[in-house]
């Protein structure tokens, strides 16, 4: 049997310019690219596991990632697992980012992971040839865009449950799109406080990223965190060539769950962090011109069509999207 992507803290089972110019001479930055300022982000839904999630559908989104991404500036377009290869290719060009959250599936051979994977072909071949579009794998979400670039799952165990954690960053997060953006009291902050929850048991070593060279010509290590069991495991990545980031942790709490069953950080820098992420991530999505084909399709496409649960008395999360 395949390993099994557990990241679900969750149900948590316990398992688990336009540059006006006075003059040329003043004509120093002039921006070429088109700036979209109306980005709709897709989230993959995500396969419900836990039985006590089961009466209220099949898929679902945490409303967590739903309003991280909206207080990021764009609007969310819940993805659905049942679509056919075609339906995915029209989607594609609609939405401009995507987002791979955590949970619990095979990242092999679940349908979550054989729609990330089409999602993953798309953005590659648009990527070359100049039509920019992003993709955000948190937690499971990062395991399966590693399995994704290998073409095998790497995962082995890097039990990190439950608790909250600085980041050991590298010399490349200092030089990175992710970071850059960063104060640098926060950057400071984040290697010496608490800042990043983690809920996984499987991630990615720091010695297997670095022994694969598919991996390790793909992604540079932007930090790594040491696991319960004492192995170092990859925590941040960024593509080089690509816009496709990965944080084995979960940013999106910091802000938007506060069960006080779960090691949450909920401090003014966790918060900065959360903000600071989602503000990278949409403005990445900015710089993508898909768009819907018209008003219409736009507005039935998008996660104001449904209305969240109150889970708070039955998962970690206070509020989940049903699908
Ligand atoms: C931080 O990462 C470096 C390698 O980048 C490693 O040598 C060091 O042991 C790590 N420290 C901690 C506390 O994880
Ligand atoms: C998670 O950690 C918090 C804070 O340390 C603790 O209060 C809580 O009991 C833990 N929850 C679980 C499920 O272990
Ligand atoms: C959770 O709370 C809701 C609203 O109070 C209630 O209708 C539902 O039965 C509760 N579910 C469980 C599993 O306790």
């Amino acid at each position: 049997m395949s390993k099994v992507g557990f990241c679900a803290f969750v149900c948590l089972l316990f398992v688990c310019c336009c540059c006006f110019c006075c003059s040329k001479a003043m004509s120093t930055k002039v921006n070429p690219e088109a700036v979209n300022e109306r980005p709709v982000i897709g989230i993959l839904t995500q396969l419900v596991s836990s039985e006590d999630m089961k009466p209220f559908g099949r898929t679902y989104i945490p409303a967590s990632y739903v309003k991280y991404i909206e207080a990021g500036g764009s609007r969310v377009m819940p993805i659905r697992l049942t679509h056919t290869t075609t339906e995915y290719e029209n989607i594609f060009r609609k939405i401009n980012g995507l987002i791979f959250i955590g949970g619990v599936a095979n990242l092999e051979t679940s349908d979550f992971a054989r729609v990330a994977k089409i999602f993953y072909r798309l953005a590659l071949t648009a990527n070359d040839a100049g039509d920019f579009f992003p993709i955000w794998g948190t937690c499971m979400g990062m395991q399966l865009l590693t399995v994704l670039v290998a073409g095998e799952n790497l995962l082995t165990k890097t039990t990190a449950e439950n608790i909250s954690m600085p980041l050991n960053l590298t010399e490349e997060a200092y030089t990175s799109r992710m970071f850059e953006g960063f104060p640098s009291d926060l950057l400071k902050a984040l290697t010496q406080e608490p800042l990043t929850g983690n809920f996984h048991k499987y991630g990615v070593t720091v010695e297997t990223f670095q022994e694969n060279e598919k991996l390790q010509s793909f992604y540079n290590i932007l930090s790594t965190n040491v696991a319960e069991n004492e192995v170092n495991f990859v925590s941040t990545m960024e593509a080089k060539r690509y816009p496709f980031y990965g944080v084995q942790w979960h940013p999106e709490v910091n802000r938007f769950q506060w069960s006080s069953s779960r090691n949450f950080p909920h401090s003014h820098n966790a918060v900065r962090l959360s903000s600071l992420l989602a503000d990278f991530f949409v403005n990445e999505g900015r710089r993508s011109l898909h768009k819907f084909d018209n008003p219409e399709e736009e507005a039935s496409s998008l996660i104001y069509n449904y209305t969240p649960v109150f889970a708070g008395n039955f998962s970690g999360y206070e509020q989940v999207y049903f699908f």
